[in-house]
């Protein structure tokens, strides 16, 4: 169950922003990514704290440093995007850090942690412009999307986001609120895949830790695990397209149902995002 796991979200570059500082404490945190089940991670740095174009150069470093000690994991090139840095970017930018494969491309974009979700949801539009699916990094860490029955939160998931819950978030690092959103999310359906946002010993990954606590909160052990491990697999396989679509109710290319009122479920893979129909049974778990 705590093994094989992939992690989207890890600030795992030496030297370029709040993650390590330097290569030594980059291998010590992939040693902590290996001995919390994570085979595969996706380095994101702050997209704004480095040159773009110096991305896979330095996954390539990484990746050597991680052969030459030993530590089987592997890294994949990527970036957070800040939302007010989204429309900065060039298409080669873009690229850069983007995963998937063609016609299914898709970048991680954080939620604002000031609560600007005017600018969160201007971003997203601006980069399913371009042609890519959104995965929006801790939206429980962004309270405004939640305000209004989630109104926010739902205007992002119906126009084909998806939402990756911090393993940090569900239990406890970021408050009271973050873990009561993760909860929420959790709890109805909403999220699409776990991710730890690890930075380093101080702040190390803990996608183990937060499996067992959405066990313990009531998530079906098979689902929690596909948070942590299938989906974020598939999103690397199969991708996720932007799913514009959805807002005139056609279906969206993930493959989502038109918005019947309902939850929303990933299916077999992460990219196949159904929506539970109103009354529909929703994973049984207890938000606390
Ligand atoms: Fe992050």
């Amino acid at each position: 169950m705590q093994r094989g796991f992939v992690d989207l979200h890890v600030h795992l570059l030496p030297g370029v922003d709040d993650g390590p500082r330097d290569l030594d404490a980059t291998l010590e945190l992939a040693g902590l990514e290996v001995a919390d089940g994570i085979v595969t991670a996706t380095a994101t740095p702050h997209v704004a704290s480095l040159d773009v174009a110096e991305i896979p150069a330095r996954v390539a470093e990484v990746n050597a440093a991680l052969r030459d000690a030993g530590i089987p994991l592997t890294v994949e090139g990527g970036g957070e995007l800040a939302a007010r840095g989204a429309a900065r970017l060039s298409a080669d930018e873009l690229e850069l850090i983007a995963h998937g494969p063609a016609g299914a491309r898709w970048i991680l974009l954080e939620a604002p942690l000031d609560g600007s979700i005017a600018i969160l949801h201007s971003a997203a539009d601006t980069l399913r412009d371009a042609g890519y699916g959104v995965v929006l990094a801790h939206p429980e860490r962004c309270h405004p999307l939640f305000e209004r029955e989630m109104q926010g939160l739902r205007r992002e998931l119906e126009l084909g986001s998806l939402a990756q819950v911090s393993s940090s978030s569900l239990l406890g690092l970021h408050g009271i609120r973050a873990r009561r959103n993760a909860v929420r999310l959790l709890a109805g359906g909403h999220a699409g895949l776990m991710a730890s946002d690890a930075h380093g010993r101080r702040r190390p990954p803990s996608m183990t830790a937060a499996l067992a606590a959405a066990c313990e909160l009531g998530l079906d052990p098979l689902e929690a695990r596909a948070l942590c491990a299938e989906r974020p697999r598939a999103l690397l396989i199969e991708g996720l397209c932007p799913c514009g679509q959805a807002s005139d109710g056609a279906a969206p290319a993930n493959g989502a149902a038109p918005d019947a009122g309902g939850g929303y479920v990933a299916g077999r893979d992460v990219s196949v995002v159904r929506r539970v129909a109103p009354g529909a049974a929703a994973p049984s778990l207890t938000s606390r």
